[in-house]
């Protein structure tokens, strides 16, 4: 499949950590965290193929977490990173995982946020067919109502309404094809529980208390699958941990 452009914010200086963000939202997620870079830390955000800036390229039905993870490999390889840490939240801890198979030599550090690493359940794909044809029917709008409840825990959801709406806004930016795309990608993963014992760099998994796409009690028995892994979980967050707790998930990161 051809390499397009890629869009990626970046900010801060020093070693390289690169940002994946969830489905079905863009690099802006991690506005909170491209704001206050923690110190010595080099911040780049993609969007990853067929989200926000980054336009999809090629037949839907290719869709894969590895040719996300080849694409996160070529804009690094442009950047002239050779080797990063890697933070990926939910479908960006999916696309992570693929990085560590494909060329776990050039991980220095892990971040898997409010993900998994088993594949989906024959219940789950079968949602997944489902969510396919409403991104045909209605678009991304209809996806967004599909899914802000899941993706913000309820403490945000009551509590910051203005980040109900910036989510909203994130999911309803990406076009159709993308969004089919990655659920296609996220439907077919292959699982790789496996992966996680030979996971030999410094580990954090993270995940918010009120999480119910990939519950606290999941994520944290994923980091007993990894050596030397260290849990953290955000109480009051949901699933997209990272913007319901910033300051707390950006110390995390660090
Ligand atoms: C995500 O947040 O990336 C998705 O909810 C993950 C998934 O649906 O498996």
């Amino acid at each position: 499949m051809a390499t397009g452009p890629m869009r990626y914010l970046e900010a801060g200086s020093g070693r390289p950590m690169v940002l994946l963000h969830a489905f079905p939202l863009g690099a802006e997620q991690w506005l909170p965290q491209l704001a206050r870079p923690p110190m010595g830390w080099r911040l780049i955000a993609p969007d990853l193929r067929g989200f926000g800036g980054s336009p999809w390229m090629g037949d839907v039905a290719s869709a894969s977490m590895d040719r996300y993870a080849a694409d996160v490999f070529d804009l690094m390889t442009h950047l002239d990173v050779p080797r990063a840490s890697v933070a990926g939240l939910s479908m960006g801890g999916y696309v992570a995982l693929a990085m560590m198979a494909r060329d776990a030599e050039r991980i220095t550090g892990l971040v898997l946020a409010d993900t998994r690493a088993t594949a989906d359940s024959p219940e789950a794909r079968a949602a997944r067919d489902r969510m396919i044809e409403l991104v045909r029917r209605e678009g991304s709008p209809g996806v967004a109502r599909e899914m802000v409840d899941k993706l913000l825990g309820e403490s945000t959801r009551t509590q910051q309404p203005d980040l109900v709406d910036a989510v909203v806004t994130l999911v309803e930016a990406n076009g159709p094809e993308g969004v089919e795309a990655a659920i296609r990608a996220m439907r077919d993963r292959p699982d790789r529980t496996e992966l996680l014992a030979a996971i030999d760099c410094p580990t954090v998994v993270i995940c918010g208390g009120q999480d119910i796409v990939t519950p606290p009690e999941e994520c944290e028995a994923m980091s007993r699958q990894i050596r030397g892994a260290q849990f953290v979980r955000l109480d009051g967050a949901g699933h997209l941990a990272n913007l319901e707790r910033p300051i707390e998930f950006t110390a995390a990161l660090a």
